[in-house]
């Protein structure tokens, strides 16, 4: 049994994690996911517009993801690799080299991310289609922020 290891955050889930996972899951039987918790990107200065709790379930709902848990700091990955028993540890190469001093643990491998889609392109795409649509005043982060806030409370 190969496990493979990811982390990330996932929020506004795409096609371009799609492609990383299907990718992940392909080089062995198993895929875990540390999914960065709200208060750890707080802590990264990162506001999500989907909740932890959602996040998790839809990533629990692909088809090449075994599990998911919280990522709440930049220092388990060694505890987390060891108790999941992973054998590789994976990531888009926007990550290449930030992890090589894992590699006395695991295979490190670094993944080409797929082109012209990523979260905050997502979001800019929304904020421009909302402002074009004059349905929300100019200050359209203020929006971002409600959808989020929304979304936080019905998790
Ligand atoms: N990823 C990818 N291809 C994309 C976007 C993301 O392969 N087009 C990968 C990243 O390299 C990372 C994982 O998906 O390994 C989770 O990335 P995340 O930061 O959650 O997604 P992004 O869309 O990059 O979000 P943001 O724009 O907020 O950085």
């Amino acid at each position: 049994m190969v496990t493979v290891i990811t982390y990330g955050t996932f929020d506004l889930f795409h096609f371009g994690h799609v492609r990383l996972l299907k990718r992940l899951q392909s080089l062995g039987d198993r895929l875990v996911i540390g999914c960065s918790t709200d208060e750890f990107n707080n802590l990264k200065g990162k506001k999500t517009v989907v909740p932890y709790a959602h996040r998790r379930e839809i990533l629990l709902s692909c088809r090449y993801v075994s599990d998911v848990f919280p990522e709440d700091n930049w220092e388990q990955k060694r505890e987390d690799i060891i108790r999941e028993k992973a054998d590789i540890f994976g990531m888009g190469h926007d990550w290449t080299g930030k992890f090589d001093d894992l590699s006395d643990l695991v295979k490190v491998v670094y993944l080409p991310r797929t082109e012209g889609i990523s979260t905050t392109e997502i979001k800019d795409f929304m904020r421009g289609a909302q402002a074009s649509t004059s349905l929300i005043s100019a200050g359209s982060d203020e929006q971002i922020d409600r959808i989020a806030v929304a979304g936080h409370r019905s998790a």
